[in-house]
């Protein structure tokens, strides 16, 4: 069918616009997967609400539950920004942003904005108590422009522990520490920030994996260079030693990746999940005319390889996938999407998806959607892997997400195939591929 964009395995509003997962937890048997939501339009004006997805504990039938905050108190009144959720004794704290502009010229930059952080509660995950104000931009250190914002909150020793994002007066991006004794009474630790290194961090989220801490942050303001930071704005982690924070490696190389959350799942595994968008681009989204735009990424489980870095792999339930079929080298495969690719090559190799190409030279990772027309404006991008023998591709049927060297390496990308059999055919080495089901999404009738 032409221009079927609804994608089968991500989740998407049906109307208006999505931006970062907000809220991400797994509590009393379900997951709950908030979003940044503007409902009155696709380009993302309006109301800044924050949207709700909940599944019953497979990951494969969702429902989506509606609006459950939107701005309603001064302190929320231009925007429900981005936040955390934190599960204690069956209650769901949620944490987030109450973004004020106050009406007048201003550069809302050092004056006319108001940051405030906002502390609510939900049983159910869809009904939430009322909105109690925890920090205000006079409880921020003095070198904070009014850009603060993006609470993630998680317990630690018996403490409770946020941080922020922000930027300071003089243009550097930073992270803020604050430390309760219970979810309402903070106070200010530390500031953390790293030299010449963008002038506001977004999104952080400080969380261990396999025993080791890593700070993840949105940067915004990164020199763009030929392997890294190749778009707009970058999301990537540090490593954190202490206060030290070192060898910052983006989380994604593809065109649409942002402001990622991770939680922990009912296994214990440390799952993150991100927005296959990003704000300011320079390339389009023709769903936009259809009436929405975005989507999440599928779920990742996050592990640590040898040098320390992470690995991201995606998390399907088992029951959506069909039958494996192989594919010889040369050989084109007609395949439905949404569908699983697999393949492991020695040296050079080649894939065509559609009109999407992702090819590896034995030291650089490439996609490249400029030959064709789905990428609607989305040309190069590059990631310098070193050697690598594996890939594993997500395609739906408006996205690609590529997990390279067993995950070491990941791009995500949205691209727009006029229909949804697309051909593939690989140089190298012969695929596997096999069909992946549509998840049951209600609630939106
Ligand atoms: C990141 C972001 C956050 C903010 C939210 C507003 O995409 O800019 O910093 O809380 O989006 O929708």
């Amino acid at each position: 069918m032409a221009r079927n964009w609804r994608q089968s395995i991500h989740l998407e509003p049906r109307n208006g616009w999505l931006n970062d997962p907000n809220g991400l937890c797994y509590a009393d048997g379900k997951y709950h997967v908030y979003f940044q939501y503007s409902p009155d339009s696709p380009k993302g004006a309006g109301r800044k609400c924050w949207g709700h997805f909940e599944s019953s504990d497979d990951l494969k039938t969702w429902t989506y539950t509606g609006i459950v905050m939107e701005p309603d108190i001064p302190e929320d009144r231009s925007g429900v920004y981005s936040g955390c959720a934190v599960v204690k004794d069956g209650i769901i704290h949620i944490f987030y942003t109450g973004n004020v502009k106050l009406p007048g010229d201003y550069d809302y930059i050092t004056a006319g904005r108001e940051a405030n952080q906002i502390h609510v509660t939900t049983k159910d995950g869809r009904t939430v108590s009322s909105k109690k104000v925890i920090l205000r931009n006079s409880d921020y250190p003095e070198c904070c422009s009014c850009h603060v914002r993006d609470p993630k909150v998680w317990i630690e020793d018996g403490k409770w522990k946020m941080v922020l994002g922000a930027r300071t007066l003089e243009d550097k991006g930073c992270v803020l520490y604050y430390e309760a004794e219970d979810p309402e009474s903070w106070h200010y630790v530390k500031t953390l920030s790293v030299d010449d290194f963008g002038y506001m961090w977004e999104c952080p989220d400080q969380f261990d994996v396999d025993g080791k801490v890593f700070l993840g942050i949105s940067p915004q303001g990164l020199e763009h260079e030929e392997y890294r930071h190749q778009n707009v704005y970058s999301s990537g982690y540090f490593k954190k030693n202490g206060d030290e924070l070192s060898d910052f490696e983006e989380f994604d190389y593809g065109f649409d990746f942002y402001a990622p959350q991770t939680f922990i799942d009912k296994k214990g595994n440390r799952i993150l999940i991100g927005w296959m968008g990003i704000g300011d681009i320079p390339y389009s989204n023709p769903t936009t005319e259809l009436g929405w735009q975005h989507c999440l990424t599928l779920p990742r489980k996050l592990s640590v390889d040898p040098d320390g870095f992470i690995v991201q792999m995606p998390v399907i339930n088992e029951e959506l996938f069909g039958e494996s079929e192989e594919i010889a080298e040369g050989v084109t495969a007609k395949a439905l999407l949404a569908c699983d690719i697999s393949v492991r090559f020695d040296s050079a190799y080649k894939i065509t998806i559609g009109d999407a190409v992702i090819s590896f030279d034995g030291e650089v990772l490439m996609l490249d959607l400029g030959k064709g027309a789905s990428g609607y404006g989305r040309t190069v991008r590059k990631a310098r892997t070193g050697r690598i023998n594996d890939l594993r591709i997500i395609a739906d049927r408006s996205s690609l997400e590529i997990f390279a060297g067993g995950g070491r390496y990941v791009m995500s990308t949205r691209f727009y195939p006029s229909d949804a059999e697309v051909n593939i055919t690989s140089e190298g080495a012969g695929f596997t591929v096999r069909p992946v089901r549509e998840m049951e999404v209600k609630g939106f009738e």
